[in-house]
């Protein structure tokens, strides 16, 4: 059928969809900057940014993961106020707003019910909404004020892959706008270091031999997995294991590095797979005697590392990028290890039980 020849050579959409980030990156690097490296945005939505005393990003799924180290970019670099929420809950239990709020949507579909639900209630309310999306014409899409397209082309895997990565590259470019828009010091080349990020991206493609064997040594039986990391790592541990569970029916759990001994460290047997991100300096060495904690209760770790914070033993080396943008790479290798250990654990990586790709009901 026709979904077979987009498929093109490879044995899954997901696969095919891992393999097109690098593409994606470059692809939204054209898509919002000129030939001079200034960032194309609707006025609009600058407007929009700078009349906001708080940013409200709402979002489901891997969505609202990638929602998180939005916030992390929009708070550090353009310095605005930002709270991220699962769309369900907020919709049920409104938290109390600031006054002059703006609403981010990110929804890949931008068919999402439980956003929509929110969406419908903002503007209710009067306040000004975004969707970032990779649908234009899409529900949230046409619903809200503005779009901001993730230009990821059509993905088709249940699980969400080349999505995530993209939402996280356009959160960056408008975290970076709305700082030169207040005046406010960017002490990096943005597309210098996304362009770096895209070449990482490669090498990590390429690197799929390895991740197969890390499956296979950490995931082939295993009941559990852990996936730990402090800051930025955290919320890309929340993703790892949001994939593998979602692919693999694996139980898998991220946590904060910090948090694991005030409760979850108890699961922790003799061989639990503890997959470990270390990519950000200033937290490497607590997140390493958190894997030391683990490891004296028999945890089997695997340390993924960015270049220039590695240490002996760690088992893979991500290819030196801006600590910042480390999510970006730091997903993938948790991708790959997701889709490797669903295929050798039989499951049907494209279409995994119970779940689908947009869910539109509440
Ligand atoms: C579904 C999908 C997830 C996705 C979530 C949000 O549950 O299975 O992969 O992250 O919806 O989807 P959206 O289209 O709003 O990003």
């Amino acid at each position: 059928d026709a979904s077979d020849i987009e498929k093109g050579t490879y044995p899954h959409f997901m696969l095919k969809e891992i393999d097109e980030q690098p593409f994606v990156i470059r692809n939204i690097i054209q898509k919002y900057q000129d030939e001079n490296d200034n960032i194309m945005l609707e006025e609009g939505i600058r407007n929009a940014i700078k009349e906001a005393d708080r940013l409200y990003i709402i979002a489901c799924g891997t969505s609202y993961h990638a929602g998180l180290v939005g916030k992390q970019f929009l708070e550090t670099f353009a310095k605005i106020p930002v709270e991220v929420h699962v769309a369900s809950e907020f919709s049920y239990n409104m938290p109390l707003l600031t006054e002059k709020p703006l609403f981010i949507f990110i929804s890949q579909s931008g068919e999402t019910a439980d956003s929509r639900a929110v969406l419908v209630q903002v503007k209710e309310l009067g306040y000004p909404a975004i969707t970032l999306t990779n649908a234009p014409g899409s529900t949230l899409s046409r619903e809200a004020d503005y779009t901001l397209l993730l230009h990821a082309g059509p993905e088709i895997a249940v699980a969400s892959t080349k999505a995530y990565t993209a939402q996280i590259a356009v959160l960056a470019i408008l975290a970076v706008d709305s700082a030169r828009a207040k005046g406010l010091h960017i002490p990096f080349d943005l597309t210098k270091e996304l362009g770096i990020v895209a070449n990482a991206m490669e090498v990590l493609c390429d690197s799929k031999e390895e991740m197969e064997n890390i499956a296979k040594e950490f995931l082939a039986t295993t009941r559990n997995c852990f996936f730990i990391g402090r800051g930025i790592d955290y919320y890309v541990c929340l993703e790892g294991a949001l994939k593998l569970k979602e692919i693999s029916y694996i139980q898998a759990e991220g946590f904060a590095g910090g948090e694991l001994k005030h409760g979850t460290i108890a699961l922790i047997e003799q061989g639990t797979p503890v997959i470990a991100l270390a990519t950000q300096e200033h937290v490497n060495l607590s997140i390493r005697g958190n894997v030391k904690e683990v490891v004296a209760r028999g945890a089997n770790p695997c340390v993924i590392s960015l270049k220039g914070l590695e240490m002996e033993g760690d088992r893979f080396v991500l290819p030196s990028v801006l600590e910042a943008f480390s999510p970006l790479v730091s997903v993938i290798p948790l991708q790959l290890i997701s889709y490797y250990a669903a295929l050798h654990r039989d499951c049907d990586v494209d279409k995994p039980r119970n779940l689908a790709k947009s869910v539109t009901v509440e």
